[in-house]
């Protein structure tokens, strides 16, 4: 009685180390609800970044510069897709999303140049946020965010570049028209 006593124990003792091992195994792989947090409130600022693009193609089809719409329409569909990585990401992490209210973007600009100016101070914006989550992931030791966050890594590269390039010419032009319509055209060439 007394063995069959110790045997149950002994079969219940290892029953519970097996269960809190599956338990544990359960966690790993899961977001860190920190790291969830700042990659939902990633997806609100590619929204974000999405709408004022849009915008700004909006203020330049008033404006007739349909060149430079068509390059901020191309901006804003990119932006969206970023949020839509972002998304996918948290639920293939085994994470929840979480969507809140997008800031209203301003309407009009003193100038091209003032909108383009806009454009690359909230890419120099976004890239900060990217680098907070690289930061992130270092503090609670997510290496597969580390490794994901590279794409944008490379893209942020990439739009500073672009965008500082539009302002660095729309600079050089000043007030000339012609010079405007000749970088309007040039923005309309924009394939993807
Ligand atoms: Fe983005
Ligand atoms: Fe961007």
């Amino acid at each position: 009685m007394q063995k069959l006593r110790f045997m149950s124990t002994i079969f219940l003792l290892v029953a519970f180390i097996f269960s809190a091992q599956a338990q544990e195994a359960s966690q790993v792989g899961k977001l860190d609800s920190k790291m969830q947090k700042a990659l939902n409130e990633q997806i609100n600022a590619e929204l974000h970044a999405a709408y004022l693009y849009l915008s700004m193609a909006a203020y330049f089809e008033s404006k007739s510069l349909v060149g430079a719409a068509h390059w901020m329409r191309l901006q804003a569909k990119e932006e969206t897709e970023h949020a839509i990585k972002f998304f996918d990401y948290i639920h293939d992490r085994d994470g929840r999303v979480v969507l809140t209210g997008i800031k209203a973007p301003p309407s009009n600009w003193e100038s091209p140049l003032a909108a383009f100016q806009d454009a690359y101070l909230h890419e120099q914006k976004v890239t900060e946020m990217i680098n907070r989550l690289i930061k992130l992931t270092g503090q609670v030791e997510d290496a597969a965010t580390h490794n994901y966050l590279q794409f944008f890594v490379a893209e942020q590269v990439e739009e500073l570049m672009s965008t500082k390039l539009v302002v660095d010419q729309l600079n050089m032009i000043g007030d000339s028209a012609p010079g405007l319509l000749m970088i309007d055209r040039q923005l309309g060439e924009r394939e993807d």
